[in-house]
């Protein structure tokens, strides 16, 4: 059984002490078992919400891929390491499209994070063009191709993917459950190909755009699909909670 994922991406909003407040408030109300509430904040303020949460789990949103050197501005796996979050976002879309990331580069960061003993929640998706002219499918397989390219673990558990269409993101219009479901099965036979049946099977898989209360049910009904990466909606305290909630299998 996979146990449900419900990780919220901040993106670059909330001050510490908003943050501060959100933990605060939601860690004591979320379900305790049948699901993992994560929230991936700015790496600032990594500590504060570790030191300040129970049961509420924390991620990193990105991270270079070397252990330390001059690379001015970046945060290192040791540093994101030291907060003792659990989690780290590789290869979100905002990260493709406005800091040049690759899929090699994704790749080199996926290994560092396995290397580091943090989880990665791995992001692909396609773009609405990409759809439109059917070639969902084998971008996706690219994508999963050259993101685990020599990728080896030990526990598939610490493994999560994240199907994220790229013109879902931040636009409202949610994937149907049935097109996400697609993907996500899809993805799941790619890293069967890869590994193993008993590898993929054990592998999480999320939906993530414009996820929201209305529509988190039947996303979390289809059978290949463990759980949603949540922007705008994971902000407000409320729906987080809900959308916690309703993950639980
Ligand atoms: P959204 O963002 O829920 O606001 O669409 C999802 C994401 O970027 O992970």
């Amino acid at each position: 059984m996979r146990k449900p994922i419900l990780a919220g991406n901040w993106k670059m909003n909330k001050t510490r002490d908003e943050a501060i407040h959100f933990v605060l408030d939601v860690d004591h109300k979320l379900p305790k078992d049948g699901v993992e509430a994560v929230v991936c904040a700015p790496a600032i303020i990594l500590r504060d919400l570790v030191k300040r949460s129970d049961v509420l789990k924390v991620g990193a949103q990105n991270m270079n891929e070397h252990e330390k050197g001059a690379y001015t501005g970046e945060i290192s796996p040791v540093m994101i390491k030291d907060t003792k979050v659990e989690y780290v976002i590789l290869g979100h879309s905002e990260r493709r499209q406005y800091y040049a990331e690759t899929d090699e580069r994704i790749n080199a960061k996926v290994k560092t994070a396995i290397e580091f003993e943090l989880k990665p929640i791995i992001c692909v998706g396609e773009t609405l063009e990409e759809r439109e002219s059917n070639k969902t499918n084998d971008v996706l397989k690219t994508q999963i191709t050259k993101i685990f390219e020599g990728v080896t673990f030990e526990n598939p558990d610490n493994i999560v993917v994240a199907y994220e269409p790229i013109w879902a993101i931040g636009t409202g219009k949610s994937a149907t459950s049935a097109q996400a479901e697609d993907a996500c099965k899809f993805i799941r036979g790619i890293l069967t190909d890869i590994y193993s049946k008993e590898v993929s099977d054990k592998i999480r898989i999320l939906y993530g755009g414009s996820v929201n209360t209305k529509n988190i049910q039947d996303i979390m009904a289809q059978p290949d699909i463990d759980g949603g990466l949540v922007g705008g909606a994971s902000l407000i305290e409320n729906d987080f909670i809900e959308l916690c909630k309703a993950c639980l299998k």
